[in-house]
Parts: structure tokens; C-alpha cells; sequence
């Protein structure tokens, strides 16, 4: 009946934590007691570098002096929250603040804990605020909504990148003028599109998408001019094509490096003289457009191999807008998290599901070619993998995921302050692998060096250059 022992499932996987005080020797002396608690611990003497640590790894507990040079405690906890709702906070007061610290509980902060205190007494309030977060997710604790001011039209996210791509979009918005849309397949082209139109004095036409890649040529320019009854085979009536059909709204063409040198020809006509005729017809048709394409292949480069007519590229590029691949704002990948699993949620009367912050440090450290299409399915077949729990764990994962070497972070490096003997410490590190892998095959030196992707000649070796003689008689 022990009450506040975490359970089990706690205590499988060490414990990631973050340490921020501006006294060296206090700080050092908790993060290796904790570390002999089997936590794995990271340490930040300003809030600036806590911050910098918190932007690229998922830590499950925090612990910060509210009292900091430069950025305070208050905001590293404020900032952590945002990002990490999960995150179990602990602030550490002065003499005489207590004050600050019922304020920073109020402000998410699971426990304080005032100077001086005793090791014990800091585990104690650590214990209590983890076996108190199993118990609260475990009744679906209702945790803090997606903030709107990270949103634009559906399209979450507030990396440095995406700060700056909300502000070019809204801008943009407001004009007419020709945008060319860059990235990777799955980074959001489509749904940028879609918010540039619904942000811009168009919004109350219609928006027209045709992807130039999914249809055969011929089609492909009927699809985009239309055509009169008898124009082609199949065409049995009169038909308006989507350049029509968004008249006076907006032009959205999709993969637009794949079109025919004819088409292209065609689609310069009507970005510069805005007129066009339908297949089939002599008739020209004057046009109020504007026009979004969007591409993942590089038109730079087919314009160089002269694949992609450059006077077109020009017409198109008047405005670029290039989204960044999620490899490169991997700190979004909380926020797009919640903001799925809510979004999948929403009507199943399942309740709040939240990802464990293991699970969320394995999605972290994947390279997400897929971008965030990848990362939509990935939270959503983990959430039916989980199976009716409140919380997702990294076995709800595929394989792949699971099997991530990076998701331990480098959080499991211990660096001090005055620095390591860069060497030693390798050798350190080669022995205590090659010695827990022993331990794992009970001694067998050849399954060992398997484990390690070793010769086992090359395991012998080692282990007698880095055994310590004394210690192989003990
Ligand atoms: N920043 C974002 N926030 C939330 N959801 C996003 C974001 N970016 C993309 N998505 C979602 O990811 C999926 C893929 O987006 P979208 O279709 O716009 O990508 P794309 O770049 O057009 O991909 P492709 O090159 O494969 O056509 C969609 O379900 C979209 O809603
Ligand atoms: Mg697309």
C-alpha cells in the first residue's frame, strides 16, 4: 500500500529531467543524486540554455529556481508548459517567496520546494507530483487548448519558421498577385493555399484546385479551359473548366511542374493577358484569377535542364512561398500532436487522449520524410493501437518508430560544467556497453558481439585494452 511509490509503468523508463539553477555546486550535487535514482538528467545554469534544451527535447519533469540571471524561472515554466503539458514542473524558492512559488502553482507548476532543503525532501515532492500526473491523465485531466494566436486557417505550428510563414501568408493575402508554392510532399501546400484564399478579398468566390499531375494531358487542358460539345471524343455537352469556375476567386494548380510544354505555353497566356479559350472553341473568354500553384519538384532545375519554360516560372514565382519540411521544425511536433489527437477525438466521446512524453521524444527523433501528412497517420493509428487508454505509449507505435536509436536524446550524456576528458570517456562508454551486453548473453562473448554489431575478435580486444586488470580480479 505503498501510496506514493510510483507504479510500475513509471518507473520502466528512466525518467528524462531538466535542472536549472545558477549555483553550480547545488545543482551538480541533486543531478547526480537524482541520477542514482535512476532519472537521467540534464542540467541548464541560465534559463536561456533551459530554453534552448526544452525547444528540441521532451523532458518529463522540470525542475527550475524561479530566481535565474536573464530569462527567470517563471517564464522557462511558462514556456515549457505551452509546449509540453505534460510536463511535470517543480519550482524552487528562496527564503521568503513563498508568494512566488503558490503563484507559479497557479501557472501550471505541479510542487515547490524551498532553499534549503534536504535531498529527501525534493524527492519526496517529486514522487508525489509524478504518482499525482499518472493519476490526473489516468482520469483524462483536461489539459490546456491549442492557443488560436498559433493557428492560421487550420495550419498549426510556432517554430521560427512558421512565425514568419503565418506573416507572409497573411500579407500575401491581401494581394493578387501569382504565388508559387515550394516543399516536400505532405509539408501543407494545399491547406496553405486554401488559407491564403480564405484570408484574402476573394474568400467569397470560389476556390478551384486541379492537380495537373492525377489527370492525362489531353483531359488535363479541357479540366483547366473546358470545352464545347464535340471538342474531343467524350465530350458530349459543354463544359466549364476550373479557370472559369474560379472566377474572380482562386486558381489553385497543383503539381505544376508536371505539365506538358504545350500547356505551359497555354498557362502563360493567361497569367499575362488573363483570356484563354475552351477547347474546341475561337471564342476568347476574358478571366479575373488569381493564381496559386504549387510543386515539390525543383523548377529552378527543370528550367536549367529546360524541362520547365523559364518566362513561365518567372510568372508563377512573383511571390515564393516555401514550407519548411518538419525535419526542420521538429519543436512543432507536441503542438501538431495535440492538435490531431483532439481533431481525431473530437466525436468519439473517447475523451481526452494525450501522448506519453516517451512516445512523443521517439516522434521527435524520426526524420519524417512523409512530413506532416506521415505524422497525421502516425497519431492516428497510434491512437486505435492504444486501444481505449487516456494515454498513448511508444508501443502504439509502428516498429519503425519505436525503433528509433535518437529518441533517447543526448540528454543521456553527461557533461559537467568544467568539461570531460573527451577519451576516458569514450572508453568509458565502449566498456560499459560491451559489459551490459555480456551480461545480457550471460557471459557469451560471441552473441554479445552481435548485439554490438562487433567481431567477436574485436570484442576480446577491446575488453582487454579497457578492462581495468584489478577489476577482472575482483
Ligand atoms: N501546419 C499544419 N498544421 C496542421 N495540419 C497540417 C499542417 N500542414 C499540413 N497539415 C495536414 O497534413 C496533410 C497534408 O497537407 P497537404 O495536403 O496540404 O500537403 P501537401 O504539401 O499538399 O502534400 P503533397 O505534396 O503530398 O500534395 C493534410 O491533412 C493537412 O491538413
Ligand atoms: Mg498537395
Amino acid at each position: 500500500m505503498s501510496k506514493y511509490r510510483p507504479r510500475l509503468r513509471m518507473s520502466e523508463n528512466p525518467k528524462h529531467l531538466l535542472i536549472v539553477d545558477d549555483e553550480v555546486s547545488l545543482r551538480e550535487a541533486i543531478a547526480e543524486r537524482l541520477a542514482d535514482h535512476g532519472f537521467v538528467v540534464e542540467q541548464a545554469s541560465n534559463g536561456e540554455d533551459a530554453l534552448e534544451r526544452l525547444a528540441s527535447f521532451a523532458f518529463d519533469v522540470l525542475i527550475t529556481d524561479l530566481k535565474l540571471p536573464g530569462i527567470n524561472g517563471r517564464q522557462v515554466l511558462e514556456a515549457a508548459l505551452e509546449r509540453y503539458p505534460e510536463l511535470i514542473a517543480i519550482v524552487i524558492t528562496g527564503y521568503g517567496t513563498v508568494k512566488d512559488a503558490v503563484d507559479a502553482i497557479k501557472h501550471g507548476a505541479s510542487d515547490f520546494i524551498a532553499k534549503p532543503f534536504q535531498f529527501d525532501a525534493l524527492m519526496h515532492v517529486l514522487r508525489s507530483a509524478i504518482e499525482q500526473r499518472r493519476l490526473k491523465s489516468e482520469n483524462a485531466y483536461l489539459r490546456s487548448q491549442l492557443e488560436e494566436r498559433y493557428k492560421f486557417d487550420g495550419i498549426v505550428g510556432r517554430s521560427r519558421p512558421m512565425r514568419e510563414l503565418f506573416q507572409l501568408l497573411e500579407t500575401v493575402a491581401a494581394t493578387s498577385s501569382t504565388i508559387l508554392i515550394t516543399g516536400e510532399t505532405g509539408t501543407g501546400k494545399e491547406l496553405a493555399a486554401r488559407a491564403i484564399h480564405h484570408n484574402s478579398p476573394r474568400r467569397n468566390n470560389r476556390f478551384a484546385a486541379l492537380n495537373c499531375s492525377a489527370i492525362p494531358e489531353t483531359l488535363l487542358e479541357a479540366e483547366l479551359f473546358g470545352h464545347v460539345r464535340g471538342a474531343f471524343t467524350g465530350a458530349v455537352g459543354n463544359r466549364q473548366g476550373r479557370l472559369e469556375q474560379a472566377h474572380k476567386g482562386t486558381l489553385f494548380l497543383d503539381e505544376v511542374g508536371t505539365m506538358s510544354p504545350a500547356l505551359q505555353s497555354k498557362l502563360l497566356r493567361v497569367l499575362q493577358e488573363r483570356e484563354f479559350e475552351r477547347v474546341g472553341e475561337s471564342h476568347t473568354v476574358k478571366i479575373d484569377v488569381r493564381v496559386i500553384a504549387a510543386t515539390h519538384s525543383d523548377l529552378t532545375k527543370m528550367v536549367a535542364e529546360g524541362t520547365f519554360r523559364e518566362d513561365l516560372f518567372y510568372r508563377l514565382n512573383v511571390i515564393p512561398v516555401q514550407l519548411p519540411s518538419l525535419r526542420e521544425r521538429r519543436e512543432d511536433i507536441p503542438l501538431l500532436v495535440q492538435h490531431f489527437l483532439e481533431r481525431l477525438t473530437q466525436d468519439s466521446g473517447r475523451g481526452v487522449v494525450t501522448m506519453s512524453q516517451e512516445a512523443m521524444r521517439h516522434l521527435m527523433a524520426y526524420s519524417w520524410p512523409g512530413n506532416i501528412r506521415q505524422l497525421e497517420n502516425a497519431v492516428e493509428r497510434a491512437l486505435a493501437f492504444s486501444a481505449g487508454r487516456s494515454q498513448i505509449e511508444v508501443t502504439d507505435l509502428t516498429r519503425e518508430l519505436q525503433n528509433q536509436p535518437d529518441a533517447a536524446g543526448d540528454s543521456q550524456v553527461w557533461f559537467p560544467d568544467e568539461g570531460v576528458d573527451f577519451d576516458r570517456y569514450i572508453e568509458a562508454v565502449e566498456l560499459s556497453l560491451i559489459r551490459r551486453s555480456l551480461e545480457r548473453t550471460q557471459g557469451n562473448k560471441r552473441q554479445a558481439a552481435k548485439l554490438l554489431n562487433l567481431k567477436r575478435t574485436t570484442l576480446i580486444e577491446k575488453l582487454k585494452r579497457l578492462e581495468p586488470p584489478a577489476a577482472a580480479k575482483h
